[in-house]
């Protein structure tokens, strides 16, 4: 990539790269194209998705009146793609995040990072919304009474909370619980498509419409959102990674079951339609 001479602009390009390393994103693509004409109001920056960002640099003018316009792609593509162990891919994922100081959490008195806890390899995976009191403290993704429930739903899936991998969509907890606000929720989830991505389950379950809402940038109710399963594939997972993706569901958040029990049912059904997907017996008692 050529350094661009203005001062200010190679600082806003330095900035621009380092954040993107920061979300581990690596490789940048240029493309170089001609345009016929002159461009008389130059984009200053497209953003097409999320998952693939396009910036366009504005149009450098050029003696004969066209204008060549620079395209900077930027595809996403982990640091830890290389690593086919999933132990070590989250560890670099780990080392990555640090002591984040990327959103405002760092600052509303978490006492630790939450990064997820359960089986690398695992089949199944479960996102929730973000740490609350008991798991900031002991640092572990539902620990508390969301955690029981959830513990219990595995258990009747015929599995051990051992066996899957548990995650949330922000690392550090929400002051006073509440929900996660937009901005910090874009900042982190790019680290839980990272784990998502060293995982490589089979299914995961989104717990909750925080979790659904993220993983699937949908923004739909719960009851629409429930009941099926979507293709899921993180953004900047290679090719030849030989993943492809995973099957989401969606069910409802465990605090919720707790304060709505009548629901458990409701969730049941969720549950029993991954547990066919994945060939897993419910335990006898088979209740939620
Ligand atoms: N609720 C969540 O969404 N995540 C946790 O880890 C605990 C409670």
């Amino acid at each position: 990539m050529p350094i661009p001479q203005n001062d200010s602009v190679r600082r806003a390009l330095i900035e621009r790269v380092r954040y993107y390393n920061e979300l581990g994103i690596y490789d940048f693509y240029r493309r170089e194209f001609q345009v016929s004409a002159p461009v008389e109001q130059p984009q200053e920056s497209v953003v097409t998705s999320p998952a693939v960002e396009r910036e366009e640099m504005p149009a450098r003018k050029i003696a004969n009146g066209t204008a060549v316009r620079t395209s900077v792609e930027v595809l996403p593509s982990y640091l830890e793609q290389s690593e086919s162990d999933p132990i070590a891919a989250l560890k670099i994922i780990r080392d990555d995040l640090g002591d984040c100081t990327r959103c405002k959490l760092h600052q509303q008195g978490r006492k630790q990072i939450v990064f997820g806890v359960g089986n690398p390899h695992a089949e199944l995976m479960f996102v929730g919304e973000g740490p609350g009191a008991d798991e900031d403290a002991q640092g572990e993704p539902f620990v508390g009474r969301a955690g029981q429930l959830l513990n219990n739903m595995i258990k009747a899936m015929g599995i051990r909370r051992e066996d899957v991998y548990i995650a949330n969509v922000v690392k550090c907890r929400p002051p006073g619980n509440r929900t996660p606000e937009r901005d910090e929720c874009e900042t982190c989830s790019p680290f839980l498509m990272r784990q998502i991505a060293a995982i490589k389950p089979k299914v995961i379950v989104a717990l909750g419409a925080v979790a659904a809402k993220n993983l699937l940038a949908i923004n739909a109710p719960m009851s629409e959102l429930r009941g099926r399963f979507y293709d899921f594939l993180p953004s900047g997972v290679r090719p030849e990674s030989g993943w492809q993706g995973a099957r989401l569901a969606v069910t409802y958040h465990p605090a919720f079951l707790l304060r709505d029990p009548r629901q458990k049912g409701e969730a049941w059904k969720d549950l029993q339609m991954v547990m066919k997907y994945l060939g897993l017996k419910p335990q006898p008692k088979g209740e939620v």
